[in-house]
């Protein structure tokens, strides 16, 4: 089957299998992709070989957005679909769906105020998997997550499609700042740095855990504290940063890319390292919790539970689950 072509930068010949018989990798689709996360995290999936093919979906028109990654020469098609009608068609046989779609904060706002606003675009998006692509693998990336993934977990179990192992809050963001600040904290590279951050994704429930930092974190115990305070508050932090016109968007866009180069992974049955994702749990009294997670061809193939903690990071953790709970409460209440 495979015939010879040529580079097309210089004259050598190569073996090459012609496009329409390239293998498929995956379909990956993104809900909320016109918007501040959406375009920058479609930009980083094309460029991930794993992507075969890319659906772009928003409530405004993405047309011109499609077009422009469409002249990408990474071997990834992308498809546009844009308003409520063309959602599920966008979503029809995707392996992930990443749902980025809904309000991000205004001044003065919680995370929590976007409730409302969002909690029916997730609620849609995840009934539309259910009965269009129950295989899918769901990374929730719209805010409030510690109440939304509920949401759509029983947006799921209407449609009789739930399955645990494939819904995803994605708090990859609060691991990748963790890296970061503690990596310029030990003036090491952040990429060799890991740490599970666990609970959810919000102020104090966050909860990273220094004492399992790998390289083991050096610092006293005041800045451990002013290190958790600046991950709790990192979203804040580029929020005033932007003068209040806008959220983080390309640091989430990196994040959102990495999770599901991860998930792909697992599809594959090739996992990388343990990601922390917030999802359905048993570890404490809170319905969902990050935890580290392996990914394999169904979804979460393992969860690891809750890390070893120290005196300090348990009681971070009861703080966070007595919040976690109103919050996927909430979440489920609206569902009822
Ligand atoms: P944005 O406003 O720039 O983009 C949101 C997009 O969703 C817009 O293009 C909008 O047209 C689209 N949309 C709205 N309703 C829709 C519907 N029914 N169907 C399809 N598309 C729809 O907002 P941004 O900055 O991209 O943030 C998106 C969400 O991500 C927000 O809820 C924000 O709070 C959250 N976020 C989550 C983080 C995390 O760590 N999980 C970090 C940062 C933001």
């Amino acid at each position: 089957a495979a015939v010879m072509a040529q580079c097309r930068h210089c004259w050598r010949l190569y073996q090459a299998t012609p496009s329409h018989m390239q293998t498929r990798q995956f379909k990956v689709a993104v809900i909320g992709a016109a918007g501040g996360i959406g375009q920058p995290l479609a930009l980083l999936l094309m460029t991930n070989k794993l992507v075969t093919e890319l659906a772009v979906h928003d409530i405004e028109p993405t047309t011109g957005f499609r077009k422009d990654l469409s002249h990408m020469d990474t071997g990834c098609q992308v498809k546009a679909y844009f308003g409520s009608d063309q959602m599920k068609t966008a979503i029809k046989g995707a392996d992930i769906v990443m749902i980025t779609a809904g309000m991000p904060r205004k001044p003065g706002q919680t995370r929590d105020f976007l409730f409302d606003t969002n909690a029916p675009i997730v609620a849609k998006a995840a009934a539309l998997v259910s009965e269009h692509s129950s295989h899918a693998l769901v990374g929730i990336i719209t805010n409030p997550v510690n109440a939304v993934v509920a949401v759509a977990a029983e947006a799921m179990k209407k449609c009789g499609r739930y399955d645990p192992r494939r819904l995803f809050g994605v708090t990859t963001l609060d691991v990748v700042r963790a890296e970061k600040f503690i990596g310029d904290h030990m003036e090491i590279n952040p990429r060799k740095v890991r740490i599970p951050v666990i609970g959810g994704h919000a102020g104090t429930t966050i909860v990273p855990i220094f004492s399992q930092c790998q390289p083991p974190f050096e610092g006293d115990k005041e800045c451990i504290e002013s290190i958790v305070k600046r991950i709790q508050t990192g979203g804040d932090e580029v929020v005033k940063a932007k003068a209040f016109k806008g959220s983080a968007t390309l640091s989430m866009a990196y994040a959102a890319a990495r999770f599901t180069n991860a998930l792909m992974r697992g599809l594959k049955g090739e996992p990388g390292p343990p990601e922390c994702a917030y999802v359905e749990s048993d570890a404490t009294d809170s319905p969902f919790l990050s935890t580290p997670l392996t990914f394999g061809p169904k979804g979460i193939a393992k969860n690891h539970g809750l890390p070893e903690l120290d005196e300090r990071e348990k009681q971070q953790l009861k703080v966070a689950v007595d919040a976690l709970k109103k919050s996927v409460s909430k979440g489920v209440k609206y569902m009822e």
